[in-house]
């Protein structure tokens, strides 16, 4: 048996409502997504929810429709996958990073506000700031808040491993603290559609603009002219279908056991590797629930006396398949190329990076296959 860091699961339930949409008249543009709209705002509490391809979709949607263009400096944090500050690119704005907080991983309110801070002084200010709900861990929502006040910016949501999080005791805390917020359901995420997304807001005019330029920006509002449309404003296919929403549908009404699953799993390496001084475990901060999309652990190099990729291969040799979330983002070529970022400049992400891997953690590992690879690290380190 091989072990992966993440993996979807699919039940007898979820295949039978997608086959019965595989019967029915419609693929793509059907009822279902409009049923999968309204769940996901009844689950998270936001006015509107538009149902995407994917979570890249639904970044690349927002800064799209906040008209995020070449006089915009957008910040957001080196530890996220590529498409984070990606979107920002395709819409060509200027990529700037803030590092994370040495705990919990997200995006540090001081440094952020230091960034600010200097930027006033040269007189200049950044437009947004998007933060990531890193691992499933929330971000310190509040302070953000209080800074995106103060220094004028849209605060948005990279919302995509945090799914059926709390902050504060509330679930719908995403679309509340932030302008808009995007959602990936990816197999290895905490709800898959397959490929998939959508965007969570409280504004109407993004919600109305995102849902035109998810569909090519094509608005039919003739009704003398049923095959007329007007386009305004270019946009995509990012289109969701509705097979992806019947599966959504069912992945969803079954969140909170996944979820409770995520941290009995994340509670038993807790107290596994608790006393460990190889590892650093996870830190949940006061007031939140977490999502458990990812365990990352910091390796203790120093101690362990090999290297990281040592390590790796160790571990795959045993059938383990790690992966490390993430290369931060400034030192991937593009980025160092375009902006001269180097070694240093994030020194918490850059020595996250060094020291993460991120170990098997998905609905249906059981505690029998949990405990063989709790020895097996064990022994490995
Ligand atoms: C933090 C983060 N943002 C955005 C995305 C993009 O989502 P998708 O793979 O659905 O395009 C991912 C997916 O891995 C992610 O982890």
């Amino acid at each position: 048996m091989k072990f992966f860091y993440g993996k979807q699961y699919i039940n007898s339930k979820d295949q039978k409502k997608v086959l019965e949409v595989l019967k029915s008249d419609y693929l793509t543009q059907g009822p279902k997504i409009d049923i999968f709209e309204k769940k996901l705002i009844n689950k998270f509490g936001s006015k509107y929810s538009i149902a995407v391809s994917s979570g890249s979709a639904a970044l690349h949607l927002i800064a799209k429709a906040l008209n995020w263009g070449k006089n915009d400096t957008i910040l957001t944090s080196p530890i996220t996958f590529v498409s984070t500050a990606n979107c920002i690119e395709h819409v060509g704005a200027k990529t700037d990073f803030v590092d994370i907080d040495e705990d919990t991983y997200t995006i540090d309110p001081n440094r952020l506000e230091d960034k600010c801070k200097k930027a006033k002084k040269k007189g200049s200010k950044f437009k947004a700031v998007i933060a990531i709900d890193y691992a499933g861990h929330p971000c310190d929502w509040q302070s953000l808040k209080y800074l995106a006040n103060k220094y004028k910016f849209q605060l948005i949501n990279d919302n995509c491993h945090a799914i059926g999080a709390k902050y504060k005791k509330m679930s719908n805390y995403a679309a509340k603290y932030a302008l808009a917020v995007s959602h990936s359901y990816h197999p290895v995420k905490n709800i898959t559609t397959g490929e998939g997304g959508s965007v969570l807001t409280n504004d109407k005019i993004l919600n109305n603009k995102i849902r035109l330029l998810r569909s090519h920006g094509m608005l039919r509002n003739d009704p003398k002219k049923p095959w007329f449309y007007s386009v305004d404003d270019i946009g995509f296919n990012y289109r969701i279908t509705d097979m992806q929403s019947a599966l959504g549908i069912s992945q969803l009404s079954q969140l909170s056991k996944f979820i409770s699953k995520r941290n009995t799993i994340a509670s038993y390496y807790m107290s596994y590797f608790k006393n460990n001084e190889k590892i650093k475990l996870p830190i949940e901060g006061k007031d939140i629930k977490h999502a458990y999309h990812l365990f990352p652990i910091l390796l203790n190099l120093k101690k362990i006396k090999k290297t990281k990729s040592e390590i790796f291969m160790d571990l795959r040799k045993k059938n383990i398949f790690l992966q490390v979330h993430y290369i931060p983002v400034h030192m991937h070529s593009y980025y160092k190329k375009k902006y001269g970022f180097r070694k240093g400049d994030f020194p918490v992400s850059e020595d996250f990076y060094e020291r993460e891997i991120s170990l098997p953690i998905y609905f249906d590992l059981n505690l029998k296959n949990q405990k063989y690879l709790c020895k097996t690290i064990e022994k490995i380190l």
